[in-house]
C-alpha cells in the first residue's frame, strides 16, 4: 500500500526522536529524604534543583512543552505540616525563578484548581503567568491541585452547561469537544510521559491526554533525575513505535517491515 496517500496514515504526524510535550510525575522526594535520615521537606527542596535541570535541558533540546505534577488534588490529605511547607516552597520557588524563567523565553502556565490555595500564591501565580505569557521558547506546564477527574469534570459542566443553554446538542458531544476542554487543549498532546521513583502508575495525573503517549518509568528518585537520565528517557522514546491502533505494516517502520 501506498502509505503516502492513505488519509488514515497522513493524518498520524511522523515521530521525531524528541518529544515535542514531555509530561513528568516528579515522584520520590520522601523516599530520597527518608535513605538519607533528613526530613521529607529536604527531598521537596532537594526536588527544585531536579526542576531546574530539566526545564533547562528540555529548552536546550527543542522540547516544546514540559508539564510537571508539582500537587495533586490528593496531596491535599498529607500531614498539615508537610502541606504546610510545600505551599511555602511553592512561593519561594516562583519568586524566585520566575525572573531566571523569562530571561530564558519560557513561558509559565499553571493548570489546576487554583482557587484552593492562599490569595498571595494565587496571585504570584497570576503575575508569574501575565509576565511570561509573550515567550516564544519552551512552555512550562505545573500542574498543582491537578487531578485527572477533576479535569474531565470541568469539562463535562462546560459542555453540560451548553446544552442547557441551547447552544449544544447532547447527540452532538463527541471526543474532539472534551479534548478541547480539558486542561493543555492548545498544546500538543504528551508524546512521553514519565514518573520517577519506580512507582508505575497515573496516580490521577492527565487521564484523557495521556491515551496515546509512550510511557518510561525510572527508579531514581526525583532528587537523583538528571540530564543523564533524561537522556535515558529520550533514548527509550527514540526506539519507540508509535501506531495509534494501525499495524506496524501501515506505520511502514523496521518493526512492520
Ligand atoms: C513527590 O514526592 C512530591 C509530591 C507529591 C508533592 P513524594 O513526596 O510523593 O515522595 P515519596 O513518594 O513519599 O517518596
Ligand atoms: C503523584 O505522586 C503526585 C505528584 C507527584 C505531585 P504521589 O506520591 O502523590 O502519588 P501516589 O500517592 O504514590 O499514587
Ligand atoms: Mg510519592
Amino acid at each position: 500500500m501506498n502509505t503516502m496517500t492513505d488519509p488514515k496514515i497522513e493524518a498520524i504526524k511522523p515521530k521525531s526522536d524528541i518529544p515535542r510535550h514531555v509530561a513528568v510525575i516528579m515522584d520520590g522526594n520522601g523516599r530520597w529524604a527518608k535513605s538519607r535520615g533528613l526530613p521529607r521537606f529536604a527531598g521537596h527542596k532537594a526536588g527544585v534543583d531536579s526542576v531546574r535541570k530539566v526545564v533547562s535541558e528540555c529548552a536546550k533540546k527543542g522540547v516544546e512543552v514540559l508539564t510537571l505534577f508539582a500537587f495533586s488534588s490528593e496531596n491535599w490529605k498529607r500531614p498539615e505540616k508537610e502541606v504546610g511547607s510545600l505551599m511555602e516552597l511553592f512561593l519561594t520557588a516562583l519568586r524566585q525563578e520566575v525572573k531566571k524563567l523569562h530571561r530564558n523565553n519560557v513561558r509559565l502556565k499553571i493548570i489546576g484548581g487554583r482557587h484552593a490555595f492562599s490569595e498571595k500564591l494565587q496571585k504570584s501565580m497570576r503575575l508569574a503567568e501575565e509576565q511570561t505569557a509573550d515567550n516564544t521558547g519552551l512552555t512550562l506546564v505545573i500542574a498543582a491541585n491537578y487531578g485527572g477527574r477533576w479535569d474531565i469534570v470541568e469539562a463535562v459542566k462546560k459542555l453540560a452547561q451548553e446544552v442547557k443553554d441551547g447552544q449544544l446538542e447532547p447527540e452532538q458531544i463527541n471526543e474532539q469537544m472534551i479534548s478541547d476542554s480539558v486542561a493543555l487543549a492548545e498544546l500538543p498532546e504528551p508524546d512521553l510521559f514519565i514518573r520517577t521513583s519506580g512507582e508505575q502508575r497515573i496516580s490521577n495525573f492527565l487521564l484523557w491526554q495521556l491515551a496515546y503517549t509512550e510511557l518510561f518509568f525510572s527508579d531514581r528518585y526525583w532528587p537523583d533525575f538528571d540530564e543523564d537520565a533524561l537522556q535515558e528517557a529520550f533514548n527509550a522514546y527514540a526506539g519507540r513505535e508509535r501506531r495509534y491502533g494501525l499495524t506496524g505494516e501501515q506505520i511502514g517502520t523496521a518493526a512492520g517491515a
